[in-house]
């Protein structure tokens, strides 16, 4: 919790106890500060609707294409389907074409020792698999962002224990957000968590803010830091540990630049939500 001689979470520079203080609800400064000192878009009441919509139905693609994921179908099918689902829903898919070189699908597809970023690709998926699939949608220009594991057939204690460890990570993490709440605590969770199961947390990738951009300020890190920045209501921003069943080293690959995999070919896990800091506490934006 922010203390007397923090810094105030409205980004004025001056200690909490000669701004804010002790009302967190006086935050009509914070839009300006919050962009000023750290490049971070608090929403307006509009662009907070259009991003829960365009939230209702990334949750509704990811939904389908995790049912969809059975054993011997391929995940460029997966991304074939998810073509469908966008254009049915009418909403574009951040990744086709996002970074540099551009990202070549519309979804990541992200198996067994996979971090993120994978690409669909003709492999097909088999007993003792464990699939990230992440979807990231554009509605009227608001972007939603969210990602799942699904277990395929039979598979390792080792993996069931990685993907369990990241969904944990992800929910407990969510639990402790409301304004105030700095956002470097948001990973003292997550270590504590990932300690506990002997797993490891990526650090090499990390959260972030999400709505009008893709890719916003602030970044989320998911393993220990320092970052004092307090949540305000109206942030919108993702959280999405990888979890390590090993290290938590991970190399992209050389050929297609995206594809991160742990150094050490353990398994990896990832959940994702969007979610929005609220007056009291938080909404998960990425439920069905
Ligand atoms: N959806 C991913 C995230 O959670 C980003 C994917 S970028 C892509 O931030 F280009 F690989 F799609
Ligand atoms: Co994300
Ligand atoms: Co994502």
């Amino acid at each position: 919790m922010i203390s007397r001689n923090d810094p105030c979470w409205c980004g004025s520079n001056k200690k909490f106890k000669k701004c804010h203080y002790p009302q967190l609800k006086n935050n009509s400064e914070a839009p300006k500060n919050y962009l000023k000192s750290y490049g971070i878009i608090i929403k307006n009441k509009k662009q907070v609707e259009g991003i829960k919509r365009a939230c209702k139905i990334a949750a509704k693609i990811l939904d389908k294409l995790c049912k969809a994921a059975k054993t011997g179908v391929t995940t460029l099918e997966l991304d074939n389907l998810a073509n469908d689902l966008h254009k049915k829903y009418d909403v574009i898919p951040a990744p086709l074409n996002y970074g540099s070189p551009p990202f070549p699908k519309s979804i990541c597809t992200s198996l067994n020792d996979v971090v993120c970023h994978g690409i669909p690709d003709k492999t097909k998926l088999k007993d003792g698999d464990i699939l990230n699939i992440d979807v990231t949608c554009i509605l009227d220009g608001y972007y939603g962002d969210t990602s799942r594991m699904v277990i395929i057939g039979e598979v390792s204690e080792e993996k069931k224990k990685v993907v369990a460890t990241s969904y944990q990570c992800l929910m407990e993490s969510i639990k402790i957000l409301k304004p105030g709440i700095k956002i470097f605590e948001i990973a003292n969770v997550i270590e504590k968590i990932a300690k506990e199961k002997d797993c490891s947390v990526v650090n090499q990738f990390v959260g972030h803010g999400v709505g009008i951009g893709f890719h916003e300020p602030p970044q989320i890190p998911h393993s220990y830091n320092d970052i004092q920045i307090p949540l305000v209501p109206a942030m919108t921003f993702t959280i999405e540990p990888m979890i390590n069943a090993g290290l938590r080293e991970c190399a992209v690959d050389p050929e297609d630049k995206w594809t991160a995999k742990t150094i050490d070919s353990e398994p990896s896990a990832q959940f994702e939500h969007t979610i929005l800091i609220t007056e009291n506490s938080h909404e998960i934006l990425t439920l069905l």
